[in-house]
């Protein structure tokens, strides 16, 4: 038999119980497991996350940078808030001992051969439930060929996101055939956040993103886009953060450098340690410079 408990001494009746304020942008009415797989993915000490994405096989192959992702990317995951990617890379290639929140890639259909925007729901929500993910990603082709259909698709990868508890991040596609201004991220991201995207990943504008950052009401991260000067990069990742994104979701402008470690060490010292550009491209060059001894 148990002994019998002597209650009566620790119920602190002169303090009030916490009850907190969620600190991500527009995620408060959302429940317990969001929150938590949201909070594995932007670092509660800063509300920021450095996602590294590498999904771009899913509609371009073997993309420059990613042929081995065994052998060139794995040892980057460190330095890492989550890594972006398909369901195939994830169980072919990355150890499931690792502990990195994962945001998988949700959708596909086309290649680079075809219409890109014909795109479809492309995992059951429970692959991701099984996976252990911590967030999908799906692309909205705002003013694409099949615009409704990729916006449909979004909501119904929301709803069956919000069944388990797993967030939506929404990816603003642009077409060749689309303007990158303000008011046309402006229009992509508000529709997204309107039907219920938890996270949107858009592009940097050099003027007027700030504008963009404050109409969406959820957290934004930018992409990298085309490989730049690394030194490019990290302004556009500084100015990015100085305008009110709460990250980066990178490719691109970390596995094509000359020195992935550098940029990735580069991006990091952006993110969360409020790095102005100079200061973080010195580091990127420190790095460079050491693994080439
Ligand atoms: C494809 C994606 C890619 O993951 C991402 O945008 C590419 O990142 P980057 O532009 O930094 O290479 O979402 O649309």
């Amino acid at each position: 038999m148990p002994e019998e408990d002597k209650e009566g001494r620790n119920y602190h009746v002169e303090k009030k119980a916490k009850s907190e304020l969620f600190y991500l942008k527009g995620s408060n009415e959302l429940g317990w497991g969001m929150k938590n797989r949201l909070a594995r993915v932007f670092n509660p000490k800063d509300g920021r996350t450095i996602m590294l994405a590498i999904d771009h096989g899913y509609f371009q192959g073997p993309t420059t940078g990613l042929e081995r992702i065994d052998v060139d990317i794995m040892p980057l995951v460190p330095y890492a808030d989550t890594l972006m990617l398909t369901r195939g890379i994830l169980r072919t290639i990355v150890p499931p001992s690792i502990t990195k929140p994962i945001m998988v890639r949700a959708s596909g259909g086309p290649s680079i051969l075809k219409e890109l925007s014909n795109e479809e729901i492309a995992m059951d929500i429970e692959d991701a439930i099984r996976l252990g993910v911590c967030g999908t990603a799906i692309q909205v082709f705002i003013g694409g060929e099949f615009e409704s259909r990729s916006v449909v698709n979004m909501t119904k990868l929301v709803d069956s996101g919000l069944r388990y508890g797993i967030p939506t991040m929404a990816v603003t596609a642009v077409g060749r055939e689309m303007a990158r201004t303000p008011k046309y991220f402006r229009l992509a991201t508000r529709i997204c956040a309107e039907l219920g995207a938890h996270i949107v990943k858009t592009y940097y504008t050099e003027e007027g993103f700030e504008t963009i950052t404050a109409t969406c009401p959820v957290p934004i991260v930018i992409a990298g886009g085309k490989k730049r000067p690394e030194m490019d990069a990290l302004e556009m990742a500084y100015r990015a953060i100085d305008q009110g994104a709460a990250g980066v979701d990178m490719g691109r402008n970390i596995f094509q450098s000359d020195s992935p470690h550098g940029m990735m060490q580069a991006i990091n010292a952006v993110v969360h340690g409020n790095a102005k550009p100079k200061e973080a491209f010195d580091l990127y060059k420190q790095v460079k410079s050491e693994e080439q001894k």
